[in-house]
C-alpha cells in the first residue's frame, strides 16, 4: 500500500482523512478524486496541498466516470482506492434521492469493476450505522442485517451488498467500516452539529425535529479516519467493522451542550416538524474493531467541545458557505414554515 485513491477527499470525512493519512506516513502519495459537489470544497485541502506538494495530487472526476476513474488509477500507479466519496445527508435523500442512486450505489459499481480490473491491493469503503436501520434496543454487530430506512442509508447499505458480492464471487480485497455520526473540522453546516453550532453563533434558532429525544453517537472525524487507518492495515480482508464511541447521546443534549458551550440561552432551541421516517436511534457494537487495538480518543461531550472550539476560530471556511445562495436556498426549502408553535 503506498499510492492512494482517495475519492471525496475533498468533502468532510476524506480531507481529514487525506491529511492524517500523509502526517502520519511520510513514504505514502495520496490522488484525491473528487467531483466537488456542493460539498466537496478545495478549501478543505488548502494546506495539505501546501505541505504536502511532492505527494498529493488532486482530480476532478465523478465515480461514476469509469473512463475518468481508470485513466487516474493508470496514471497515479493506484494501489488502494478509499471510497468516501457519497451524497450523504439524510434530509438531502428525502428531497431528491436521484443524486444518491447515481452515486452511492451506482458509482461504487464503478470503483470495484475498476479495482478488479487493475488487480488493486484493496478497496475500502467507507459506510454508516444507519444501514442497519433504527436501533431500539441493544447494540448493532456487523452481523446483523442490513435494514436501512432513508434513501440515504438505502443507498449506502446498497453499495455495501455490492462491495461484499465482489469479494464473495471475484475474491476482491474488500474493507467496509461502518461509522457513526462524526463531527469536526470542514463538515458542512447542513449536519446537525456544525448547524446548530454556527447558528448559535449567530443567535439564530437551532432546529431541533420531533421532540429531540433521538440518540446519536457523535464521534470525532480523526477517531474514525483513525480506525480506517488500522482496518486498511490490520482489518480482516471481506471484512466489516462498526467504528464509534459505543456510547450514546439525545439531541436535545447535544443542543444543550452546544449552547452552553458558546454561552447562549436554551431559548434558541426551536422545535420544528419531524423529519420523515427519522431513526430514533443508532448504537453500535464496536468490539471487532476495539480488538484490532482502536480506541476512541474522545467521548461524544470532548468531540463537541473541540468541534464548537474550531467553528468559533474558523468563521472564514463556513461563512461564506452560509451565506452563498446554494446554502440559503437549502435552508429555506429545508426549514420555512416548519417551526412547532
Ligand atoms: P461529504 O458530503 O462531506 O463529502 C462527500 C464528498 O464526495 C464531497 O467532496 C463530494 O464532492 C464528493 N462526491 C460526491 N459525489 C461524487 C461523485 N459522484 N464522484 C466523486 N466525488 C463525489 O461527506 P462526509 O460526511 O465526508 O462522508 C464521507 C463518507 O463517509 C460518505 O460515504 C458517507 O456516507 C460516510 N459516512 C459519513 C458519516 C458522517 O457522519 N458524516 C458517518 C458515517 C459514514
Ligand atoms: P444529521 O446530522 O442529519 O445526521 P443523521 O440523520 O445522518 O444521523 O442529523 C443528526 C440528528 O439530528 C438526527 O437525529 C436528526 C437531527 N437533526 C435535527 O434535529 N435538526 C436538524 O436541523 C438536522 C439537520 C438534524
Amino acid at each position: 500500500m503506498r499510492n492512494l485513491m482517495v475519492t471525496g477527499g475533498a468533502g468532510f470525512i476524506g480531507s481529514n482523512f487525506v491529511r492524517y493519512m500523509l502526517e502520519k506516513y511520510p513514504g505514502y502519495y495520496i490522488v484525491v478524486y473528487d467531483k466537488l459537489t456542493y460539498a466537496g470544497r478545495l478549501e478543505n485541502l488548502q494546506d495539505v496541498a501546501e505541505r504536502f506538494a511532492g505527494r498529493y495530487a488532486f482530480v476532478r472526476g465523478d465515480i461514476c466516470d469509469a473512463a475518468k476513474v481508470r485513466e487516474t488509477i493508470r496514471a497515479y500507479n493506484v494501489d488502494t482506492v478509499i471510497n468516501f466519496a457519497a451524497e450523504s445527508h439524510v434530509d438531502r435523500s428525502i428531497m431528491n434521492p436521484d443524486a444518491f442512486i447515481k452515486t452511492d450505489v451506482y458509482g461504487t459499481y464503478v470503483l470495484l469493476e475498476a479495482a478488479r480490473e487493475f488487480g488493486l491491493e484493496r478497496m475500502h469503503q467507507v459506510s454508516t450505522d444507519e444501514t442497519y436501520g433504527e436501533v431500539q434496543t441493544g447494540r448493532s454487530k456487523e452481523t446483523d442485517p442490513v435494514a436501512p430506512r432513508s434513501p440515504y442509508a438505502a443507498s449506502k447499505a446498497s453499495a455495501d451488498l455490492m462491495v461484499n458480492a465482489y469479494h464473495v464471487t471475484y475474491g476482491l480485497p474488500v474493507t467496509i467500516t461502518r461509522g457513526t455520526n462524526n463531527i469536526g473540522p470542514y463538515q458542512y453546516p447542513e449536519k446537525v452539529v456544525p448547524l446548530f453550532v454556527t447558528n448559535a453563533i449567530d443567535d439564530l434558532p437551532l432546529p431541533l425535529y420531533g421532540d429531540g429525544l433521538q440518540v446519536r453517537d457523535y464521534q470525532y472525524v480523526l477517531d474514525h479516519c483513525e480506525a480506517i487507518d488500522i482496518v486498511l492495515h490490520k482489518g480482516e480482508i471481506g471484512g466489516i467493522y462498526n467504528v464509534g464511541t459505543g456510547t450514546e447521546m439525545r439531541n436535545i443534549d447535544m443542543a444543550r451542550l452546544i449552547l452552553r458551550l458558546l454561552g447562549k440561552p436554551e431559548s434558541l432551541i426551536q422545535l420544528v416538524r419531524d423529519r420523515p421516517g427519522h431513526d430514533r436511534r443508532y448504537a453500535l457494537d464496536v468490539g471487532k474493531i476495539r480488538a484490532l487495538g482502536w480506541e476512541p480518543a474522545h467521548t461524544c461531550e470532548e468531540a463537541i467541545e473541540k468541534t464548537v472550539r474550531w467553528y468559533v476560530e474558523n468563521e472564514w471556511w463556513w461563512r461564506p458557505i452560509k451565506s452563498g445562495e446554494h446554502y440559503r436556498e437549502y435552508y429555506r426549502r429545508q426549514y420555512e414554515g416548519r417551526e412547532i408553535k
